[in-house]
C-alpha cells in the first residue's frame, strides 16, 4: 500500500524550511559565519544603513572617485588578518601599521577620513555600538550600488581587531598587480575563493584609478605583446617613464560606473594590470571573463556572492576584539576615550 502523504504537514514543513533557509542564506547562496547576522543592529542602531547611505550619496556627488577608494579599502582590510578594521589603525610607538606597508600606500587618504566621519555620525545617533569593520563593509557595499552596481544586504556583527598585521603579512596577503593568473588563483584559493570568485572580485577594477608604477612593467623596458597596441601607446603618453607619479583609469570604457565593461576591456586586451589581463589568457578563467563581458546580470550575481565571502573572512564576533571609539586608534591607546564616551552619552540624552 502506498504511504499516504499528509499535505498540510508537508506544506507547513516546506514553508518552515524555506523560512529557515532565507534567514541563514539571505540574498545569496553564500553561507554566513557564526556570530554575524542580517539584522544585527536592527534594535541597537536601526538607522545605521540609512545614515551611511545618505552621507555617502553626498560624498560621491562631490567626487565619485571616493567610491573606488572605499571599495578597495574593504578589500585590503579583509585580505589581511580578516575584516577587522586593522587597516584603519594608525602606526603606534610599537611599530609601523598595515597602512605603512607598500600595497596600502596607494589607498586614498580620504577613504580613511570618510570612514572616521561615518563612525562619528553613527556613534552620535546610536552610541558606540557599531564597529569600524562593519562601517567599512557597509561603505564598500554602498560604493558599489551608488556607482551603478547591484544593491545587496550584508551580514553584520564584525568587531574591531586589537592588532594590525606586520609589513610581511600584509605583503604576503595582497597579491601584486604583476602576478599572473596562476599566482592570483593560488593566493585567493588560500582564502577559499574559487576561480569564479577571483574573476568576479577582480571586477572591482571597473571603477577607480591606478598609478603608473602599478603597470609600468607592461610598458618598460619592453611592451607586453598581449596588450592592445593603441592602448599601450596612450598609456605611454600618461606614463612617459616607468616611475612617473601619474595615474590613469582602471576601466577605459566607463571609469566611474560599476558595470561589466572591465571584462569587455579584457576581451579587447585593454586590461591594465598583468593580474587583470591574464584572467583572459588562462584557460581556467578565460570563459568566466567572456561570460561576464556578455552578461552583466551574471557578473552582478557572482560579484555579490564573492563579496559576501570576502566580507566574512576571519571576522571577529561576539566578545572578541572591541568596538573602537575612533577607527584609527584602538581603545586602549585612545587617551580621550573617557571623554568621547561621555560626549556620546550626552548626545544620546539630547536625542
Ligand atoms: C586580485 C588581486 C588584486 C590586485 C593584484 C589588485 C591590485 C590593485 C592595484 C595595484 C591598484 C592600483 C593602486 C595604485 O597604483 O594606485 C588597485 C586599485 C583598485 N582595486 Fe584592486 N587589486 C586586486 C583585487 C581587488 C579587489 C578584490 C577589489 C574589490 C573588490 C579591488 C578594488 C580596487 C579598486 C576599486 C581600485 C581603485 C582604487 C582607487 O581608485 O582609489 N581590487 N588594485
Amino acid at each position: 500500500m502506498a504511504a499516504s502523504v499528509n499535505f498540510p504537514f508537508l506544506i507547513s514543513f516546506l514553508l518552515f524550511s524555506s523560512l529557515l533557509l532565507a534567514s541563514t542564506l539571505g540574498a545569496s547562496d553564500a553561507p554566513i559565519v557564526n556570530g554575524l547576522s542580517w539584522s544585527f543592529y536592527e534594535s541597537k542602531c536601526p538607522k545605521l544603513k540609512s545614515i551611511i547611505r545618505t552621507q555617502l550619496k553626498k560624498v560621491f556627488k562631490k567626487n565619485i572617485g571616493q567610491a573606488a577608494g572605499l571599495l578597495r579599502l574593504h578589500f585590503h582590510d579583509c585580505f589581511v588578518q580578516g575584516c577587522d578594521g586593522s587597516v584603519l589603525l594608525d602606526g603606534s610607538a610599537s611599530g609601523p601599521s598595515e597602512q605603512d606597508a607598500p600595497p596600502n600606500l596607494s589607498l586614498r587618504a580620504e577613504a580613511f577620513e570618510i570612514i572616521n566621519d561615518l563612525r562619528a555620525r553613527v556613534h552620535k545617533r546610536c552610541g558606540r555600538v557599531v564597529s569600524c569593520a562593519d562601517i567599512t563593509a557597509i561603505a564598500a557595499r554602498d560604493a558599489v550600488f551608488l556607482s551603478g552596481g547591484p544593491d545587496y544586504e550584508i551580514p553584520l556583527g564584525r568587531r574591531d581587531g586589537l592588532n594590525f598585521a606586520t609589513r610581511n603579512a600584509t605583503l604576503a596577503n595582497l597579491p601584486a598587480p604583476t602576478s599572473n593568473a596562476s599566482v592570483i588563483l593560488t593566493s585567493l584559493a588560500t582564502k577559499n575563493l574559487d576561480p569564479t570568485d577571483v574573476v568576479s572580485l577582480s571586477g572591482g577594477h571597473t571603477i577607480g584609478i591606478s598609478h603608473c608604477t602599478s603597470f609600468a612593467n607592461r610598458l618598460y623596458p619592453n611592451q607586453d605583446p598581449v596588450m592592445d597596441k593603441t592602448f599601450a601607446k596612450n598609456l605611454k603618453l600618461t606614463c612617459p617613464t616607468a616611475n612617473t607619479d601619474n595615474t590613469t583609469v582602471l576601466d577605459i570604457r566607463s571609469p566611474d560606473k560599476f558595470d561589466n565593461k572591465y571584462y569587455v576591456d579584457l576581451v579587447n586586451r585593454q586590461g591594465l594590470f598583468t593580474s587583470d589581463q591574464d584572467l583572459y589568457s588562462d584557460e581556467r578563467t578565460k570563459g568566466i571573463v567572456a561570460s561576464f563581458a556578455e552578461n552583466q546580470s551574471l557578473f552582478f550575481e557572482k560579484f555579490v556572492n564573492a563579496m559576501l565571502k570576502m566580507g566574512q573572512l576571519s571576522v571577529l564576533t561576539g566578545t572578541q576584539g572591541e568596538i573602537r571609539a575612533n577607527c584609527s586608534v584602538r581603545n586602549s591607546d585612545n587617551v580621550s576615550l573617557a571623554s568621547v564616551v561621555e560626549e556620546v552619552e550626552e548626545d544620546l540624552l539630547e536625542l
